[in-house]
């Protein structure tokens, strides 16, 4: 695996890349990686030909009271488990250099980034948008690989690909977990050993609320004061839990089919996050 530091080595390493008429799958990550990251990387090797991947731990997506300072750097770590999963090519940029001076342009995508995450972290996904957009026109990816376990920094990141008449096809890649079902996050290192136990509760919910729905339970008011109710019970607070329609996000009505059902809690030091997608 080559690791690139600078735009001008980047641009270098994909003018090869192209040049030898090869497809690239795109992997943008914040580093600190685990498996759910790697799967992404795998997912990367199934339809491209070569995957890229970058880590840069992006400023403009944290809020000033986030954990943006004691954010998780382990990049000898991750270059190994990189080189492991069978990346070629790691973007590893300077804020200086994504961020040159003066900072004026931003992407964003209206409404949906201010729902859910985005009400209670504003500008968050405007970060996210602003910082996939400048990595996007970088590397110039084939494909777009993330993890369905943001499903709203997804939809946000397809609403703008298709917005924009971005050439890139987006790859939404399954969440990974651990085996009592928690989502693997590099938030969970701020759980103690009580509260990852607990932790598992907003995914167990989240499945609850869904097979509820499906066997015909359609007052979805009840259904979320319900879970919220758990949660707090659990010793989580809830921070948001809704039940949305996939292809916006905005709250589902009893005739939407596809649908998602969206939580985030905080629990001890972590905001937790997880998601589940189904049709009916
Ligand atoms: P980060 O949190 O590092 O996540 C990088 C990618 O890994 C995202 O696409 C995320 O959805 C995916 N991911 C995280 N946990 C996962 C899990 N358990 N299973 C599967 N995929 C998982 O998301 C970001 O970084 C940033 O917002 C970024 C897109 C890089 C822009 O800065």
């Amino acid at each position: 695996m080559k690791t690139v530091s600078t735009i001008a080595d980047l641009k270098q390493a994909i003018k090869e890349i192209k040049t030898e008429g090869k497809t690239i799958a795109f992997v943008p990550t914040m580093g600190n990686l685990h498996s759910g990251h790697l799967s992404l990387v795998h997912k990367g090797n199934e339809v491209a030909d070569v995957v890229v991947a970058s880590i840069f731990v992006n400023p403009t997506q944290f809020g000033e009271n986030e954990d943006l300072s004691n954010y998780p750097r382990t990049l000898e770590e991750d270059k190994k488990k990189l080189i492991s999963e069978g990346c070629n090519l790691l973007f590893t940029p300077e804020k200086s250099d994504m961020y040159p001076k003066p900072d004026l342009a931003v992407t964003q995508v209206k409404h949906m980034s201010t729902l859910h995450c985005g009400a209670s972290r504003p500008n968050h996904f405007n970060g996210v948008t602003t910082i996939v957009m400048k990595l996007f026109n970088l590397v110039q990816p084939d494909f777009g690989i993330f993890g369905l376990k943001d499903f709203q920094q997804f939809t946000i990141l397809k609403t703008m690909v298709k917005d924009m008449f971005m050439p890139v096809e987006m790859i939404g890649v399954d969440t990974g977990r651990a085996e009592d079902g928690l989502a693997h996050s590099s938030r969970n290192n701020y759980l103690t050993a009580e509260e990852r136990e607990i932790a598992p509760t907003l995914y167990q919910v989240i499945c609850e609320t869904k097979e509820k729905i499906i066997s015909g339970k359609h007052s979805f008011a009840n259904l979320i004061r319900d879970a919220k109710k758990q949660l707090a019970d659990a010793g989580m607070t809830p921070d948001y839990f809704a039940i949305c329609r996939q292809i916006d996000l905005n709250p589902a009505t009893e005739n939407d089919m596809d649908l998602v059902v969206l939580a985030a809690a905080y629990l001890g030091k972590a905001r937790l996050i997880d998601n589940t997608h189904f049709s009916r």
